[in-house]
């Protein structure tokens, strides 16, 4: 199985991480490993959602995130994200959402471990690329590390080696999504003594990372890191990861530049059909910290309202510093 570098990682955001942000992303870094949104196994196999599986192939290396709990949906969903050439599977294990509850999958399948051993062991066997679990710390009230410990005793029989992991519970009456990611406390230290007590595995943790300083922190105990809204709101943050941690030059040397080669890219996919605020409003974090973002920001929407680029282009590239 082809060896994938997951160091760096950046989560799995619904209505965010969508093929034009991983496409932004990409320009930015070249070894940050991508994940698309979650996609329920039921919208892509009862609503023959396949579109919902398109990518851009400069988007490699990218791992497609399922959520589901049937066995044999997951394999079908499996065995064609694998024909569309993504680079690894994986198993939603985290989300805590009343809907994802009705559907029995996401976090509440953390109670059943044996459930997702057999759900991951199946897929594995199913496809030749490797396939993950993003789970949380725990659920509810089950607040020790001896619940975690046990649910990945149980999950790894399966034979999957990349644990990503949410280092806060999952809380399942209550609290929206949103306060869960929130609320419940970050506990690292769970996710360091997991990489002590199973070394084999692959672990990557996620939740709370703001930067590369932090992610150097976690990198000298865990495999690889994961990070969310942190890269969204601030993406260019993702440009020192090169020189930084490969000694390697950055794929990109200024805003504008990313700017330019992205708009580019808006003008091919509108040709496509595809949806200009959509692609737009993932530009809104690029100012992130620059003089004039919030006029860059006003912009941005002005470009949407308008439904069309024309004569914005050169405005909003004076409005990036560098
Ligand atoms: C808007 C939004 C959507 C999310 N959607 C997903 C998802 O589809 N699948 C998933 O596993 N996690 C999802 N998450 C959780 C993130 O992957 C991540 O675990 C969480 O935000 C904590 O990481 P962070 O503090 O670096 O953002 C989402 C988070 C946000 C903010």
């Amino acid at each position: 199985m082809k060896a994938l570098d997951r160091k760096f990682c950046v989560a799995p955001m619904m209505q965010y991480t969508d093929m034009h942000d991983r496409f932004l992303l990409r320009l930015i870094s070249k070894k940050v490993f991508l994940y698309t949104e979650m996609i329920a196994t039921g919208s892509l196999i009862y609503g023959k959602c396949f579109d919902q599986l398109e990518f851009n192939k400069e988007e490699h290396p990218v791992g497609i995130q399922l959520g589901g709990s049937n066995v044999s949906d997951l394999i079908e969903c499996s065995k064609k994200c694998e024909q569309f050439g993504y680079d690894e599977i994986n198993l939603n294990v985290g989300c805590p959402s009343d809907r994802v509850q009705k559907g029995k999958f996401g976090a509440c399948l953390m109670l059943e471990p044996n459930l997702v051993a057999e759900c991951l062991s199946n897929m594995q066997n199913s496809v030749s690329i490797p396939v993950s679990v993003k789970c949380r710390l725990g659920i509810d009230d089950n607040e020790d590390y001896e619940f975690l410990y046990n649910f990945v005793s149980i999950v790894k029989e399966s034979g999957i080696k990349v644990f990503i992991i949410h280092a806060r519970n999952g809380i399942l009456k209550g609290l929206s999504p949103r306060q869960n990611r929130n609320i419940p406390p970050l506990k690292y230290d769970y996710v360091y003594r997991l990489k002590k007590d199973f070394p084999d595995l692959e672990i990557i943790i996620n939740g709370g990372i703001k930067n590369l300083d932090d992610s150097s922190n976690h990198l000298n105990k865990v495999d690889g890191v994961m990070i969310g809204r942190a890269a969204y709101d601030n993406p260019f943050m993702l440009k020192d990861i090169e020189p930084r941690f490969y000694k390697l030059d950055s794929s990109i040397n200024s805003k504008k530049e990313v700017l330019n080669l992205y708009l580019e890219y808006v003008e091919r996919q509108i040709q496509n059909g595809h949806n200009l605020s959509r692609m737009m409003k993932h530009l809104f974090g690029l100012s992130r910290g620059d003089k004039y973002a919030k006029s860059f920001r006003i912009k941005i929407l002005e470009v949407i309202r308008d439904n069309s680029l024309k004569n914005h282009k050169n405005e909003l590239e004076d409005l990036l510093v560098y």
